[in-house]
């Protein structure tokens, strides 16, 4: 079965799905996207990742390529087409096509491209152990709330974990306090046992599987702080783990060459992806 893409009103095989070359997020970068997680076939907070790309657009003064409700059936046919059951939805919006000047052109259409990515669920082994990550600078814009295309500097930040055999790096700001991951967002368990997530503002993306999983540990009565941590306070946690869409919640048990508490996943994060696990399986309950 051929895997199919959606590019600008057309679903085209995989293979030969492509854009201008002078589409703007080709030549600038000047574009948003949003992954959106297909757990057991359904999409995973589906409204909030299209509130976000909703804002990031409104931030950047790019239109809506279609409507809501146009989106969804987009998507929802792209994830039949492709027999989507585990993976994730890629949806990117671009100023459009226009000669290269840096302004806005003045009548360049948004450019749409869709395409979803069968994976396979983390190994028991990841889970089990747990995950390195790195530290380094943060050098990125200040508007990291907006989901930019724009992603050197997380590419870099990525690259070099991976050379470290890391699975993420987390970024320190100017005070010395975590941000975020390159590709997710970062939590530890102080040595107090304090959970803390840095604060939602213009440093760091409001991570979907963040504000869901701030919701169940609200439900679940759990004391959590949303405030900015150091790095010395990672460095003292009892645990830490990341969240992301595509990784979901994932302990994290070394930060540079130190293990995190005990060096094994901790309790509070056990909870916390069973808590998540469960949130995911009941939102295709009822359909
Ligand atoms: N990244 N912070 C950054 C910089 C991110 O790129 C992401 C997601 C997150 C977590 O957000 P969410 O929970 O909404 O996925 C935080 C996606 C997965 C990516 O770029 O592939």
């Amino acid at each position: 079965m051929p895997r199919y893409a959606y590019v600008n009103g057309r679903y085209l095989p995989h293979a030969q799905a492509a854009v201008h070359i002078e589409d703007r997020g080709y030549q600038f970068a000047d574009g948003v996207y949003e992954v959106v997680p297909v757990y057991k076939g359904i999409l995973v907070d589906e409204a909030p990742h299209l509130d976000r790309l909703e804002r990031s657009l409104k931030e950047l003064r790019i239109g809506m390529p279609a409507s809501r409700s146009a989106l969804k059936l987009i998507s929802h046919e792209l994830m039949r087409r492709n027999d989507l059951s585990h993976g994730f939805l890629y949806v990117q919006v671009t100023r459009g096509v226009a000669p290269r000047e840096h302004a806005f052109p003045e009548h360049a259409r948004p450019a749409l491209v869709m395409t979803t990515r069968q994976t396979k669920p983390h190994g028991e082994e990841m889970l089990r152990q747990g995950v390195k990550v790195i530290t380094m600078p943060d050098i990125r814009w200040k508007r990291c709330d907006i989901k930019s295309i724009s992603l050197l500097p997380n590419v870099l930040a990525k690259q070099k974990a991976a050379e470290a055999g890391a699975y993420e790096a987390w970024q320190v700001d100017a005070e010395g306090r975590i941000t975020e991951g390159s590709a997710s967002n970062a939590w530890i368990v102080t040595a107090e046992g304090a959970g803390v997530t840095r604060d939602a503002s213009q440093a760091i993306l409001n991570g979907i599987t963040r504000q869901s999983l701030l919701t169940l540990i609200r439900e679940e009565g759990y004391d959590f702080q949303e405030r900015a941590f150091t790095l010395d306070e990672a460095r003292a946690a009892r645990e830490a783990f990341l969240t992301s869409s595509t990784s979901f919640v994932l302990p994290v048990t070394r930060i540079d060459e130190a293990p995190v508490g005990n060096g094994q996943p901790g309790p509070l994060f056990g909870a916390l992806r069973a808590h998540y696990l469960e949130y995911m399986a009941a939102l295709g309950e009822g359909e």
